[in-house]
């Protein structure tokens, strides 16, 4: 005669559905933390900051400029050029200022340069991945 109920089955089934259900708590517990602190790392930008990036945008920066790796390669890589110990918002500012041999002029007001260092000090602090990286 057939025997119906085994109890190893059972053992086994148990086995089976604990996994999945560990593994199904895992996927939800890793997802809730993805989709709210995981991915909460970049603040948005604040006024000052944001009128960098227009300046930095209307006077076409990135002709010369990369920022991530993007934009033209006449002049050097800005993306972390605040923190560079060999650089830093002075040498930054400085060139704002004055321009240099092959880097432009602009003319701007120290309030704008204030400005646009606000920006290239946000891009430096969203750019810890890409030191890594480095
Ligand atoms: C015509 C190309 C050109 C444009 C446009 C340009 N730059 Fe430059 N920039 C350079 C070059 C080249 C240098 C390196 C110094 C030199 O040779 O004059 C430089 C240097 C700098 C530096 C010094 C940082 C370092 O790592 O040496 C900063 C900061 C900078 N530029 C910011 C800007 C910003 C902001 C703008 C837009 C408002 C801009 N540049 C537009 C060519 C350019």
């Amino acid at each position: 005669m057939p025997l119906f109920f085994s109890p190893l089955k059972l053992y086994r089934g148990l086995k089976k559905t604990s996994i999945f259900i560990f593994l199904f708590i895992s996927y939800i517990a890793y997802s809730a933390w993805v989709y709210t602190d995981g991915t909460n790392t970049v603040r948005a930008m604040n006024e000052k900051e944001l009128a960098g990036k227009n300046i930095y945008q209307k006077n076409n920066c990135t002709s010369c400029h990369q920022l991530f790796g993007l934009g033209g390669f006449l002049g050097p890589e800005l993306t972390t050029a605040i923190s560079d110990k060999n650089r830093g918002a002075v040498y930054a500012k400085t060139f704002l200022k004055f321009g240099g041999n092959r880097m432009p002029n602009f003319h701007f007001t120290n309030e704008e340069i204030d400005e646009v260092i606000a920006y290239l000090q946000y891009v430096d602090n969203n750019a810890s991945t890409y030191k890594n990286n480095k």
